[in-house]
């Protein structure tokens, strides 16, 4: 029998919680809707009871992709989790409360401080709070893999009477290996089978020992039948596994595995690429599947053989997963259809006139001053016009700026704008970002620092664009910008102050949700 296997996606909330890879709601909602393009089974939007911003994303996101695609939140096990998380998953047709709660006895005993009856009694009145409001509920056994046998059986045991419909075995911290934690999935299967066999089983793996794919996998061949993961494998500390590697192995080796999953593999790399976009978090060139590398072949033994047969050094096509259909080439000439047409076929929306005439006219720009636009750079173009509405939020920005390199006293003026009000100011630096950076930082009032700063050419065409990504430090927490431009000075100041809207965003949404916890 081929099995179908469900895919829940992450990257919204295990994903999230990579330092600076913090998402506005808007980038939230068009990774959401991407995913449902690649076809995920469930999509988990993010853990509610942290803020108020993220109890409304996770509320857009089961509204607005909720139709065909099931959404999930998670929570503590605890009532008022439970409850952030219906109130804002109730909206999709099929939500899924999601609860987490450790088994393993350093969870037990120092996080929680209690005796093993009672944790487990507070996941059981968990589970049974959650049935009174969905009937689809998640059970995480914390730290799965690092428990005991016969404590972690009696929870589940214990919470699937309480009314659980999927139990998931996490390996929160990445330790298992792929033997080991088949041998595990393959007892609880057995066992779970016996209990219940409506009961869906379910895997979590971290990538801290980069077995998250195989460990993964593994549990697939043993029972599981519901993966977690995440594209480009974010995550905490090593990540989540892989989302493209686990189903692109499951494909290739179907019949090893006889299992298959829902995936769109051709819309794979067009959300790796739209996830690394709005993250700021680069893909590493040979990352498996979706990497700059995947499918480049250089020695002249590989090139001659993959001449003769494409199989001979090929195992799988780069056309599977998406990457003929990302190639277009236009030109100023190319007009309004041929733009529309490129930009649908990304799988964007062009039915808001107004919107799409402002989307044509920063292609214009972009054509005339880089002559090829290819595809790529329409991506760029998109994702960043549809980020943030810097004029409607009150937010930075940039009016004009002037910046001058020499050895002695790199000079930067700048004006910015922030709803009716302009500020301008001149900095003198160590370099010239170093310069517009400072003035920036002024003409702001916020002691931003400045943590990590990248540049980066987008390939192909005689003038490339350039792509910043940057990281500042606010507040003690870490905030990512991002920007691109033929004009590699400008894509600098523009990232930064979008780090700093950032910042600015992040502190409404702390100002939102002290207001409602007050009034509430
Ligand atoms: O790693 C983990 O254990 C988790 C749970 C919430 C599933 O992320
Ligand atoms: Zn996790």
């Amino acid at each position: 029998m081929n099995r179908k296997i469900i895919v829940f996606d992450t990257t919204l909330r295990d994903g999230e919680q990579v330092p600076g890879a913090k998402l506005n709601i808007q980038q939230k909602i068009e990774i959401a809707q991407q995913l449902k393009r690649l076809n995920v089974d469930i999509i988990e939007a993010g853990f509610p009871a942290s803020s108020a911003g993220d109890f409304q994303a996770v509320k857009e996101i089961a509204r607005t992709v909720g139709d065909t695609v099931s959404v999930t939140a998670l929570a503590r096990a605890v009532k008022s989790d439970i409850d952030a998380v219906y109130e804002s998953v109730k909206w999709a047709q099929r939500p899924l409360i999601h609860i987490v709660l450790g088994t393993s006895n350093i969870h037990v005993e120092k996080k929680f401080n209690r005796s093993k009856d009672a944790v487990l009694q507070m996941g059981v009145d968990a589970v049974k709070y959650a049935k009174t409001l969905l009937p689809h509920v998640q059970y995480s056994t914390e730290d799965a893999s690092r428990s005991e046998f016969e404590y972690l059986w009696k929870t589940i045991e214990a919470v699937v009477k309480a009314g659980a419909t999927i139990v998931n075995v996490p390996d929160t911290v990445g330790y298992a290996v792929p033997e080991e934690f088949g041998d595990l999935i393959r007892r609880i299967n057995e066992r779970l089978k016996n209990l219940n066999d409506k009961v869906i089983l379910s895997v979590h793996c971290h990538n801290d020992l980069g077995l998250a794919t195989a460990n993964t996998l593994s549990a697939i061949k043993n029972g599981a039948e519901k993966i977690e993961c995440t594209i480009n494998g974010l995550g905490e500390r090593a990540g989540n596994a892989s989302l493209e590697e686990v189903v692109m192995g499951l494909k290739v080796r179907e019949s090893h595995y006889r299992c298959h999953t829902g995936i769109n593999t051709k819309e794979l790399l067009r959300t790796s690429r739209l996830v690394s976009h709005l993250t700021g978090l680069d893909v590493q060139v040979n990352k498996a599947i979706t990497g700059e590398n995947a499918f480049a072949h250089s020695s002249g033994i590989h090139q001659d053989g993959l001449l003769k047969d494409k199989q001979v050094y090929e195992i799988l096509s780069p056309e599977e997963v998406g990457a003929e259909s990302m190639e277009l080439i236009l030109t100023a000439r190319s007009g309004r259809h041929a733009f529309k047409n490129a930009v649908e076929k990304m799988g964007f929306d062009t039915s808001d006139a107004a919107d799409f005439e402002q989307l044509f006219e920063k292609f214009l720009a972009l054509a005339d001053a880089k002559k090829e636009v290819y595809d790529h750079d329409v991506f760029y173009l998109v994702t960043q016009h549809r980020t943030i509405d810097t004029s409607e939020r009150h937010l930075y920005e940039l009016e004009s700026f002037q910046v001058v390199s020499n050895d002695l006293h790199p000079t930067a003026t700048v004006q910015l704008k922030k709803g009716a009000e302009t500020l301008t100011g001149s900095s003198v630096g160590d370099g010239p970002i170093d310069a517009l950076y400072g003035v920036i930082r002024t003409l702001v009032g916020l002691d931003v620092q400045l943590k990590d700063y990248k540049i980066n050419s987008l390939s192909r065409g005689k003038e490339a664009v350039g792509r910043v990504n940057i990281r500042i430090e606010y507040d003690g927490k870490i905030y990512s910008g991002r920007a691109m431009d033929t004009d590699i000075i400008k894509a600098s100041a523009l990232a930064f102050l979008n780090g700093i809207n950032a910042v600015l965003l992040d502190a409404d949404s702390a100002r939102e949700s002290r207001t409602e916890s007050v009034s509430g």
